[in-house]
């Protein structure tokens, strides 16, 4: 094809073509370099570089093109190397020579970048909407089992009870965070690229400004070969994408953990598990699973962009094509892993019986009576000792903190009386009543400041 091959007089070999075409996968990127070319074409006819005619008959011609594409009409031709070049040649099949007057001033080095930053822009903000959608899961989850107590961990050692609600919030936190990421990532992608031509900016005179307000960039890249060399949005989007997958991971851990029959705190819905082929008592957790496992793919795609982007000179290189499947599949696995995870965490029940009872299990009130202790006036290391005695005392005899008699607390220290029984796993969440504890009247405030932040949608921008 005469459109790419220059000053070449023989064809490319097959197994180069297809070696070094995109068009496989930067189809996807149609709608944006349409977008791209009809701001392109308006901006020459302003600027006076084609003509009033000239320019409605490509915009008119891409406008077709997009419809053609939508309607699977479209022939995509790998010869054609990428999507930039398969939209040109049809334009120039369809209106003729004019046609060909779309490429001036531009090149596909900033037609790639600004086309990759528009998908990435409406990435970002579809990763938005279902960070928000999952958040309201998680409320959702915690606001209908608002009184529930759960052994909280460390180690995956019982440790102290913990409203169930606050365990959620935490994980609300993470996103939230992952909200902030995502947003600060939007603002060095909303910038515009087009005008730095191949490298050195183009001949003619041209207008950003307009360019950028017509394709709606917030601001107007500062030098030419940085523009057509950068790929940190696309890095940005990873990184918060691989962390906002860890998050995912380490949530999908605990509900397949707790979804065992070891644990038995929680049942999925039956439309979120699957069954096993052999085994018919099973139902696992697949769909947890999946997201731990994606995690590593998520992170791989990471890497792989880093490594493809260290020590390339500037500007432009082929090597940067390498960016865009591990993007795109990027985007598709956090979307979707977001997307049902978030039906995933409405639907699932919460055992009740079976958290009350793992909560009343083991000595997990043990830092509560050393903290009964010191407010008798023990210093809290002896405290410490003296519990950690009782907890062994008790272990020999198989016998829970309540079911040892008075006179037996007793012999650890005068100092416990008849109230020590009311020490219970309400009292100790109770007891723990700052900033970020998991008191009860302070989960509510939590969960009232995570609604306030999704519903008014304030954090999605201000996060
Ligand atoms: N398909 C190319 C890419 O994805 C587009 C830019 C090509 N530029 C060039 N000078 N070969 O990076």
């Amino acid at each position: 094809m005469s459109l790419i091959r220059g000053r070449f007089q023989k064809k490319a070999d097959k197994l180069v073509a297809e070696y070094t075409a995109s068009i496989t996968f930067d189809r996807r990127l149609y709608p944006h370099d349409i977008a791209g070319s009809i701001a392109h074409a308006k901006m020459l006819v302003k600027q006076g570089i084609i003509s009033d005619k000239e320019a409605e008959t490509i915009i008119n011609g891409l406008t077709t093109i997009r419809q053609e594409i939508e309607q699977g009409e479209f022939e995509f031709k790998p010869e054609l190397e990428d999507i930039h070049m398969n939209i040109e040649a049809r334009l120039i099949e369809k209106v003729g020579e004019v046609g060909g007057k779309l490429h001036t001033a531009r090149s596909r080095n900033d037609q790639v970048a600004v086309d990759l930053r528009l998908f990435a822009k409406e990435a970002i903000s579809d990763t938005l909407a279902k960070l928000r959608e999952f958040q309201q899961a998680l409320i959702s989850l915690a606001e209908a089992n608002k009184e529930v107590i759960i052994p909280g961990y460390t180690h995956l050692q019982s440790a102290q009870p913990v409203l169930l609600a606050h365990h959620l919030l935490a994980y609300f936190e993470m996103l939230q965070r992952d909200v902030g990421r995502f947003n600060d990532c939007l603002k060095r992608t909303d910038v515009m690229p087009l005008g730095s031509g191949a490298l050195a900016g183009v001949a003619y005179n041209i207008d950003r400004e307009f360019l950028a307000k017509e394709l709606g960039f917030s601001l107007i890249s500062q030098n030419s070969i940085d523009a057509v060399s950068d790929r940190d949005f696309v890095l940005e989007y990873e990184a918060a994408a691989s962390i906002c997958m860890m998050h995912l991971s380490r949530l999908a851990e605990e509900i397949i953990l707790w979804s065992s029959a070891e644990f038995n705190f929680i049942e999925l819905d039956e439309a979120y598990a699957t069954g096993s082929s052999i085994m018919p008592q099973k139902k696992n957790p697949d769909v947890a699973e999946l997201a731990r496992g994606k995690a590593g793919r998520v992170y791989g795609k990471l890497m792989a962009l880093l490594t493809t982007m260290k020590a390339l000179p500037l500007s432009y290189n082929k090597d940067m094509q390498e960016d865009k499947e591990g993007f795109f599949d990027t985007v598709d696995t956090l979307l979707s892993t977001l997307g049902v995870f978030s039906g995933m965490v409405k639907t699932l029940r919460v055992k009740v019986e079976n958290t009350r009872r793992a909560v009343e299990q083991g000595y997990i009130l043990a830092t509560d009576l050393a903290d009964y202790l010191v407010k008798k006036g023990e210093a809290f290391r002896t405290a410490h000792d003296i519990v950690a005695r009782l907890v062994r005392y008790a272990m020999e005899r198989d016998k829970t903190f309540s079911e040892l008699s008075l006179a037996e607390y007793k012999n650890f220290s005068p100092l416990f009386t008849e109230d020590v029984y009311s020490i219970t796993v309400e009292s100790s969440v109770a007891a723990r009543d700052n900033i970020g504890g998991t008191a009860p009247e302070r989960v509510a405030e939590a969960l009232a400041h995570a609604k306030d932040i999704v519903e008014g949608d304030k954090g999605i921008l201000d996060a």
